[in-house]
């Protein structure tokens, strides 16, 4: 068998090494555990499992365009929002092609697009931060498409509005962004970028969210792109037929509908997340304030070593080596409980 040229150099996914019995704070999972209300209804229709799913996912597809203020034809679901970006990818990309985001973001950007043949093209960081006029001065005439991740997996920074839209402005109407929201609902900064009305604004921009994070549900796998209806029919070409499964699509139906966990979740989160920073600068140690759920803290040493001491001691948290960030860890922000025993193997870990 030949293998493809493209895929020599693809690495398969490793899932995160984890320990029986430890705290996972290593994948920004929802502490809390899933909605209520998605469970109720999982166990309500689990014998209907024999049955497929709605191809076209249209009674979730409707709510959530109802929710957002937009059009079912701007919709597109996922199974996760990691699939949705292969979709796109899918679409665009031939040999040759690149695609430009930034050093330190989330790894399967560079997946979707060597899937398919394309470059990648890294703009640096500015600590911490997007820069988006590095990223504008990257793009080529080969470049299909720009990921942006707002706000940013690992270092849970943000940009705002007008620097966005003056990102905008500077993007050929050919080239597609990409704005990954994965953890906008827990974004609290008033000036965050309404993309969703600037879609209208422009056809080449599509922004993707997901159930995984805020209502519970990153072992369902469901998430979606919004977009113009031109670019998301795009998408609809590279797509499988039954690609969100039947649970996956009642369950995020149930959890829109739970304003109460959403709530809390995001109350859980800002009240974590003031425990974890109060810690850190008791330890001396430097990190973004964060707009997500998960925080990423310099340990000032081997991050891999920090990692495996933690794991030892019965939490685990995500090394940042893979994202070029050697001396940073990111923890999730947990419950309270969580987050308190996160913080005394942290303490032990950095004592040795
Ligand atoms: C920035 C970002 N985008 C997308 C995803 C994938 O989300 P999903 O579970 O919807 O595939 C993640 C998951 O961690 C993420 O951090």
């Amino acid at each position: 068998m030949k293998l493809r040229k493209t895929l020599e150099h693809i690495v398969p996914y490793a899932p995160g090494k984890l320990k029986e019995g430890a705290i996972k704070l290593a994948s920004n999972e929802n502490p809390l555990g899933p909605s209520p209300k998605a469970i109720a209804r999982i166990n309500e229709i689990a014998a209907t499992v024999s049955l497929y799913p709605d191809a076209g996912v249209v009674k979730l597809r409707d709510a959530v365009a109802m929710k957002l203020g937009v059009e079912r034809d701007n919709l597109i679901f996922g199974n996760g929002s990691d699939e949705v970006l292969c979709l796109i990818t899918g679409a665009y990309i031939e040999e040759g092609d690149n695609t430009v985001t930034s050093e330190h973001t989330f790894s399967e950007y560079t997946f979707a697009t060597v899937l398919f043949g394309g470059k990648v093209k890294y703009a640096p960081m500015q600590d911490g931060r997007f820069d988006l006029s590095r990223i504008l001065e990257l793009i080529d005439s080969r470049t299909k498409i720009v990921f942006l991740c707002n706000p940013n997996n690992p270092t849970g920074t943000s940009f705002g509005e007008k620097e966005f839209q003056a990102f905008m402005e500077g993007v050929p109407p050919k080239v597609l962004v990409v704005s990954d929201e994965a953890y906008r609902e827990y974004v609290e900064r008033p000036d965050f970028p309404d993309t969703l009305r600037i879609i209208r604004q422009y056809p080449n921009l599509v922004v993707l969210r997901t159930f995984s994070k805020i209502y519970g549900l990153a072992g369902l796998r469901v998430g979606y792109g919004v977009g113009s209806q031109e670019v998301i029919a795009d998408f609809y070409k590279t797509k499988t037929p039954f690609n969100v499964n039947l649970l996956a699509q009642e369950a995020a139906l149930a959890a829109l509908e739970d304003v109460e966990f959403v709530k809390r979740s995001i109350e859980t989160n800002r009240k974590g997340k003031e425990y974890l920073y109060h810690e850190f600068d008791r330890l001396g140690l430097k990190y973004y304030p964060s707009d997500a759920n998960f925080v990423c803290v310099h340990v000032g040493r081997d991050s891999m070593e920090v990692f495996r001491r933690i794991m030892d001691l019965g939490v685990t948290i995500r090394p940042l080596r893979s994202f070029q960030l050697d001396e940073w860890i990111r923890v999730t922000v947990g419950t309270e409980a969580q987050n308190r025993k996160f913080v005394e193997c942290l303490e032990q870990a950095l004592q040795v």
